[in-house]
């Protein structure tokens, strides 16, 4: 059986407390830091945005982080295996649910990050020239001539299978000598070189208005029940909470470990780097606007793949040393987007070993391999782009907050294992997880939770 199986081999452990942290900044920062925050509270609000998003990280996006730790640290095992210890086969079917939804989003990040490694090299020749647009739809991905065929593009296919590659060997080289070891380099790498981003982008002409667009505070946003959503679903894809990430990670954290502490230095570690993020980004479409002489909200584009492989690109082209700035911008979302990515697919092969104790080579590579190929037929062909709009749209928007209500009601309310978390948590914690953190996990949460799922479906719907 699948306990006989884990029991034979001791689980892995990160090597302290830092290995840890540190991987788990990984998971967090990601795509979601640098290209949807930014786009995100400037259209909801912009300076008065941030106040649903840090009760949206207080009610929220902590306690639901804790929640995570607290089973997969308790239960020591993958979603699946440390969901079924906790609450049965209901459990085990949530733990499942939440590796399908890494199944589908790990098929479309690889995608997007190997674009942004791509576009990391094209950086240092710019061949868009002028038309960063018609390169990247016409010429990158093929999408003018042959929109809806099945032909490989070598240019996408090319960093894919590389990208894929990387991220295989780094997950079958195990938790610490992969995992951690990758982590341990990308992230200080990260840091410095988005750091050295934002000062560059801030001493550009025009990076003041672009700061202003994004913080001037619109409090009238806040009557708007969509603002508080966005909130919502901004710090859950960002923390990267409820998907069955965390609770994997914290699997492997010794046994008598205190929970909290790195709980909230991810978390604020992940804010931090959001808020850093939309500065940089900001300063850069101020810059860009000025160059045109329009004003910030004329331009289009601010979001995800417009933003990454459209806007900036052109940026970088009409901006002195713009190959440095377009390598530290895409090298950076390289670095974010592979820790991510690897920490997706980890709870999908953890879930695997734990189920059938097979090893973790044999599932890196054999069940990774499945992927990687279905990955290569949708996104190393022209169709990939609509894809990745429709995964993207129902695993975030429909697939991890039903996870996230599924699961605290199934664990609270039907398994009543509040007690028995929260005290798991306050053990070794410096501070006492109790009733308020109950009431936000049991009560709060899954009634915002609700309500956005309501509104999503009714909105998908109309
Ligand atoms: N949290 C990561 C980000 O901000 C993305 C992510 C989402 C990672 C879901 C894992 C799971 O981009």
């Amino acid at each position: 059986s699948s306990t006989a199986a884990t029991a034979a081999q001791p689980r892995a452990e990160w090597t302290g407390q830092i290995g840890f942290i540190i991987s788990a900044i990984g998971s967090a920062v990601g795509l979601g830091n640098i290209w949807r925050f930014p786009g995100v509270a400037y259209e909801n609000g912009g300076g008065a945005f941030l106040i649903p998003y840090i009760v949206a990280l207080l009610t929220a996006g902590i306690p639901i982080l804790f929640l995570d730790y607290a089973i997969g640290h308790r239960f020591r095992g993958s979603a699946p295996l440390a969901l079924r210890r906790l609450a049965g086969r209901l459990g085990e079917g949530i733990g499942w649910f939440q590796v399908m939804i890494c199944v589908f989003i790990a098929i479309y990040y690889t995608a997007v990050l190997a674009w942004a490694a791509s576009y990391f090299v094209f950086s240092f020749s710019l061949p868009w020239g002028d038309d960063a647009t018609g390169f990247f739809v016409g010429e990158y991905l093929k999408l003018s001539d042959a929109s809806f065929t099945m032909e490989f593009v070598p240019g996408v296919l090319i960093p894919l299978v590389l990208m894929w590659l990387v991220t295989l060997v780094v997950l079958g080289a195990g938790v610490v000598k992969g995992v951690q070891r990758l982590n341990m380099i990308a992230i200080p790498l990260l840091i410095v070189g988005f750091l050295a981003l934002v000062v560059r982008a801030l001493m550009l002409p025009g990076a003041a208005d672009g700061l202003n667009a994004l913080f001037t505070p619109d409090f009238a946003a806040l009557a708007d029940p969509a603002v508080w959503v966005a909130a919502y679903s901004q710090i859950f894809f960002s923390l990267s909470v409820a998907f069955g990430i965390m609770m994997t990670y914290a699997s492997y954290r010794k046994r008598r470990s205190n929970m909290t502490t790195p709980g909230l230095v991810v978390a604020f570690a992940n804010s931090s780097f959001e808020i850093l993020a939309g500065i940089g980004v900001f300063a850069t479409l101020g810059f860009f606007a000025f160059q045109q002489g329009i004003t910030v909200n004329e331009l289009e584009g601010l979001t995800g793949v417009g933003l990454a492989f459209m806007t900036f690109p052109a940026i970088v082209a009409e901006m002195p040393g713009g190959p440095f700035f377009g390598a530290l911008f895409f090298g950076s979302l390289t670095l974010a987007a592979l820790t991510s990515l690897i920490s997706i697919l980890e709870v999908v092969f953890a879930g695997v070993i734990d189920k059938f104790g097979i090893g973790r080579k044999a599932v890196s590579y054999g069940l990774g391999g499945v992927l990687a190929v279905v990955s290569l037929l949708l996104f190393g062909t022209t169709s990939g782009l609509i894809a990745l709009d429709t995964i993207d749209n129902w695993a975030n928007n429909i697939g991890i907050v039903a996870s996230a209500v599924v699961m605290s009601v199934t664990v609270l309310w039907i398994r009543r294992a509040g007690r028995e978390l929260s005290g798991h948590l306050s053990a070794l914690s410096t501070f006492k997880v109790g009733r308020i953190w109950l009431f936000l996990v049991s009560v709060l949460g899954p009634v915002v939770l609700g309500y956005m799922l309501i509104a999503t479906v009714v909105k998908l719907i109309n």
